[in-house]
């Protein structure tokens, strides 16, 4: 008798049980379910062979919409000696019929000056891999490539793979863009007042 009453939950176990279930069900921080829309979707292609959309972020100033989309292994329109260096795309939402994208250049076409111990190697740097944007109205957009190499001790066999970062304005203007390398260690200081 007594292990058979053990056994099963009876009646009142599962009265019980379904009160701690409410509890839970009630009590517990809701998920919100959501829907992708796949049906009315906005489709951009970027060129073959430079992992076009590794990284994409929605972009708005003012009343402008854009995609903008990273390619680490897409080589530049502006300097195609440079092997493979990453770029970042804008591509217009609305407006944009032949949903067409637009190469942006961050960094020099000519190359930057890094430093007072540093050479650039921007061959195979991977710029666009990763894209962020601050929230909010007229956000600015931080683009890096993780892959960019000091060569400067190159005569050493070392290059000091550090990584560039870019930020620009929501604009989008390049021109305005800042380089951003917080792992260089480097003479700064004289570096800073021999460009300013
Ligand atoms: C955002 O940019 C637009 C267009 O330049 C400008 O009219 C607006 O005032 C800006 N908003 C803020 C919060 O800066
Ligand atoms: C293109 O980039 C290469 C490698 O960084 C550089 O040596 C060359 O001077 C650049 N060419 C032009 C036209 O800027």
């Amino acid at each position: 008798m007594a292990v058979a009453a053990r056994r099963g939950p009876g009646p009142r176990g599962a009265a019980v049980w379904e009160a701690v279930m409410l509890l839970l069900c009630s009590g517990a921080p809701t998920g919100r379910p959501y829907n992708v829309d796949t049906e009315s979707a906005l489709l951009y292609a970027g060129p073959r062979d430079t992992l076009f959309g590794y990284s994409v972020v929605l972009h708005s100033h003012g009343a402008k919409r854009w995609l903008v989309v990273g390619a680490p292994t897409a080589n530049w329109l502006s300097n195609t000696s440079v092997v493979k260096p990453g770029a970042i795309y804008r591509c217009k939402i609305g407006k944009n019929p032949a949903r067409t994208c637009e190469q942006l250049q961050l960094g020099s076409p000519f190359g930057d000056p890094c430093g007072k111990t540093c050479l650039e190697e921007r061959d195979n740097q991977w710029l666009g891999v990763t894209l962020s944007r601050q929230p909010g109205e007229n956000g600015s957009i931080v683009t890096c490539g993780h892959r960019w190499k000091n060569i400067f001790y190159i005569r050493t066999e070392s290059k000091l793979p550090t990584g560039v970062c870019y930020g620009m304005p929501s604009d989008l203007r390049t021109e305005l863009s800042k380089r951003i390398a917080p792992c260089y260690q480097g003479s700064i200081g004289a570096y800073r007042a021999r460009t300013e």
